[in-house]
């Protein structure tokens, strides 16, 4: 009797233990690769709050790169690049001076770096072109 109470117990300390080891090691994952990104790219924020949400955006990023490559109906690879910490709307205000007037997404191969191939820069040109003919049918071309 005692000793199945004594079993009970160890088995809901160790459950619990297994369980308090898997929630932190993900968040420090994420952080530990927000961390090396931060240094690979010599990125500085301006304060903790700062740095605070751009690692929101990184983590959403981050995870929206790593399905995209466990997808098996994608055939390329996206990877992490300067821009991992800018939103889609950040990035096209910055680079093309898209405003969001269209609801269309950002093509993913000219917001994410591609890694699968060494001419990605050509594909990100193609983006380029894209992201400009989107804006002359604002009337901005
Ligand atoms: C990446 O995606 C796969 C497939 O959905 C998932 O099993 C894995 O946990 C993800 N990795 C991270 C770090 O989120």
């Amino acid at each position: 009797m005692a000793t199945s109470m004594n079993n009970t117990l160890v088995f809901l300390l160790v459950c619990g233990v297994m369980l308090s080891a898997l929630a932190p090691s993900s968040a420090d994952f994420l952080t530990d690769e927000f961390k090396k990104w931060v240094t690979e790219h010599g990125v500085k924020y301006r304060s903790k709050a700062e740095s605070l949400k751009r690692f929101g955006i990184f983590k959403a990023n981050y995870l929206f790169i790593n399905e995209s490559n466990h997808n098996p109906k994608i055939d390329f690879k996206l990877g992490l690049n300067k821009f991992a910490d800018m939103t889609n709307k950040e990035f096209l205000a910055k680079f093309t001076g898209y405003t969001a007037l269209s609801t269309k997404p950002a093509s993913t191969s000219f917001r994410y770096a591609d890694t699968t191939a060494p001419s990605s820069i050509d594909w990100r040109t193609l983006g380029a072109v894209n992201a400009v003919k989107d804006q002359g049918q604002c009337g901005e071309y």
